[in-house]
């Protein structure tokens, strides 16, 4: 199983995504079934690390930025995922569109959309508010009914 989180630059919010459900997975003892991994609708930030102020979120909650390198959304992503969570609505336009073909299209569904009475909320952006804290509290509410989801999935 292969769940790829999404945003438009790769750098702020899914690779916040990918590593603290990469803690979540690791924690529920499902490393070695649920792969994850992250990348942007655009080609911005191509090679870049995460931003330092993600980076800096995540070590408050003692979680690693390692490994991540921001990269473009691709192909081959589109066969191997299971799941393309995206993070807000311009987001899911993009990937939808950047999808080959229907079956692959209908993998990408917005992170919130398993969160009761909140399926439309998107994750706050944090590029131009600099509030890397709230976008932190909105994966907190809608990753682990992801992880619901997977255990019950993979059962
Ligand atoms: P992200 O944040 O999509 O959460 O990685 C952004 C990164 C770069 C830009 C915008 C948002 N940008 O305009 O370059």
């Amino acid at each position: 199983m292969k769940i790829i989180f999404v945003c438009l630059g790769n750098i702020c919010r899914s690779p916040m995504a990918e590593a603290m459900f990469k803690e979540m997975i690791s924690s529920a003892g499902l490393s070695s079934q649920i792969q994850v991994d992250s990348a942007a609708t655009s080609t911005y930030e191509l090679g870049s690390l995460p931003d330092s102020r993600t980076v800096k979120e995540l070590a408050k909650h003692r979680l690693p930025a390692t490994g991540m390198i921001a990269r473009q959304l691709d192909e081959t992503d589109f066969n191997s995922a299971d799941l393309i969570l995206v993070m807000d609505k311009n987001n899911l336009r993009d990937a939808k569109r950047m999808a080959p073909d229907k079956k692959a299209a209908d993998k990408v569904k917005l992170v919130y959309s398993l969160t009761p009475d909140k399926e439309d909320h998107v994750v706050a952006d944090p590029w131009y508010t600099g509030d890397f804290s709230t976008t932190y509290a909105d994966l907190s509410e809608a990753l682990p009914h992801w992880l619901e989801y997977l255990k019950k999935k993979l059962k």
